[in-house]
């Protein structure tokens, strides 16, 4: 704060830039976590909020609990007395720079589910002085930080944003399990309620990652988020109905897309699947359909992605089917083993996974299902799933494999060892193109 006590966005910078701010992460999650300790490479003092006290007691023991960050990071940035992880959320008054990454789900109509949102913005409202930034990290539609986060904060501190704290929003681009890209080299895009929100932010940020995006409001930020994976949702889609389409007609799509991904310009290869998964790319792009509506105009690309990636799970089902029916087995009885439960490649992570529509159907049409997942030792419980009995990832070994009517290969994993299933699988329908070469017992679905 300045003499006068208004908000001294530069005194901040300074602060930020001699590291004597600390920096506070609500959600100690897949996001918030790489988030935090990036910081603490770059010498900040950070203070981790979680509700979930398991989490909390995991990260201060120096556990780490997501498989593709080592617990001697986590170890080290807490014994290195940089980084402490609490649920204690009067300390939220502590940091001058607080950073959310709480989840933005939907609810079971599909609308945009903000009670973490609210939740953290009421208690951060309870103790939020002068002079701090806060910034949403969470994908949202556009208008969150303005039209909800910031009001909440007003009213339940009595400070005015713009004059007493500073508020921007900064998507998160985490993309967990991928080799190449890691919290500070992937940019960040900032957009503030105003013009010394999306400063100070921007500078905080450029002191983690190689490079900042500043757009002009914190609603650009929020629809810059949403059309990145509205551009994934829209082009699995894509590739997902040209598999259905080349199928009958002998050609095989992944072919296709590896050869048309030779083109050095206009086109983009995404891969085909048995549906789409995950806690973005089925969710993010319906914060837009709801919002859109609001404003009375429609989402048809969204709604039509929607339905064709829905739809994969039946298709790949059918596939299965009618390969079982040409071995003279119905499914009825038949034993299932699903390889791969993890949303995506290499991660540990079930959350929307299409998995678990395909283990549903399965076992609703009398298979017997057990799965494999290398990442995924124990089946997660959830509510929506919780009929599906077998809990623990049984072993790949050829005995395994061959005494199954089918595999189901739903996640290609990199650590599996494709040859020896295919050598030993009675019946392999495969969903990844994992194999390119036709093999008598190998069916691409
Ligand atoms: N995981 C990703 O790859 C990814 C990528 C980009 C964007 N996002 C977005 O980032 C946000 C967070 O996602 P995530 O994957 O890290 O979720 P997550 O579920 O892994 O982590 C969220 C954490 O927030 C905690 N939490 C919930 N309510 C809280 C509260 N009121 N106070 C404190 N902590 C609370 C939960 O206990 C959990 O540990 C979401 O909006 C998501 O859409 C995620």
């Amino acid at each position: 704060m300045s003499a006068d006590g208004t908000l001294d966005g530069e005194r901040l910078v300074q602060k930020i830039l001699s590291r004597e701010s600390t920096v506070g992460i609500v959600g100690m999650g897949y996001v918030g976590l790489p988030l935090a300790l990036a910081l603490v490479d770059q010498h900040f003092d950070v203070l981790g909020f979680d509700i979930d006290r398991a989490k909390v007691t995991e990260l201060m023991a120096g556990r780490s609990y997501i498989s593709h960050i080592s617990s001697e990071r986590v170890e080290r940035a807490v014994g290195g007395g940089r980084f402490e992880v609490t649920d204690d959320f009067t300390r939220l008054s502590d940091p001058d720079a607080i950073l959310i990454c709480v989840p933005t789900p939907l609810t079971s109509q599909r609308e945009p589910e903000l009670k973490y949102v609210v939740a953290t913005a009421r208690q951060l409202g309870a103790v939020l002085r002068s002079g701090q930034l806060v910034v949403l990290e969470s994908t949202t539609y556009p208008g969150t930080t303005d039209e909800v986060l910031g009001p909440i904060l007003e009213e339940e501190s009595g400070l005015v944003c713009g004059r007493d704290f500073l508020l921007a929003f900064s998507p998160e681009r985490e993309d967990p399990g991928n080799p190449d890209f890691h919290t500070a080299t992937i940019p960040k895009v900032v957009g503030g309620v105003d013009e010394a929100s999306g400063e100070v932010a921007a500078a905080l940020y450029g002191q983690v990652v190689e490079r900042v995006v500043r757009v002009s409001s914190a609603r650009t930020a929020e629809a810059v988020k949403l059309t990145e994976n509205i551009f994934r949702a829209v082009n699995i889609a894509l590739v997902n109905e040209l598999k259905i389409v080349f199928d009958p007609m002998e050609i095989d799509v992944w072919e296709v897309l590896d050869a048309a991904s030779s083109k050095p310009f206009g086109f983009m290869k995404f891969s085909p699947g048995p549906g789409w998964g995950g806690h973005c790319i089925p969710i993010d792009p319906f914060y837009l359909t709801w919002k859109a509506r609001e404003h009375g105009v429609q989402t048809r690309f969204i709604e039509l992605a929607g339905e064709v990636n829905v739809l994969m799970p039946s298709y790949v089902i059918g596939k299965l089917q009618l390969a079982l029916n040409a071995r003279k087995k119905p499914v009825n009885g038949s034993r299932v083993l699903v390889l791969g439960v993890a949303y995506k490649r290499d991660v540990d992570d079930a959350r929307e996974s299409p998995a678990f529509v395909l283990m549903d159907r399965l076992v609703r049409l009398g298979a017997k299902v057990r799965y494999h997942d290398p990442h995924v030792p124990v089946l997660p419980r959830t509510r929506r799933w919780a009929h599906l009995e077998q809990t623990e990832s049984i072993d790949l070994t050829p005995e395994h494999v061959g005494s199954f009517d089918a595999v189901l290969l739903v996640t290609d994993h990199g650590d599996v060892d494709y040859e020896m299933l295919a050598e030993h699988a009675q019946l392999l329908v495969d969903t990844r193109g994992v194999y390119r070469a036709p093999r008598a017992n190998v069916v691409k679905a």
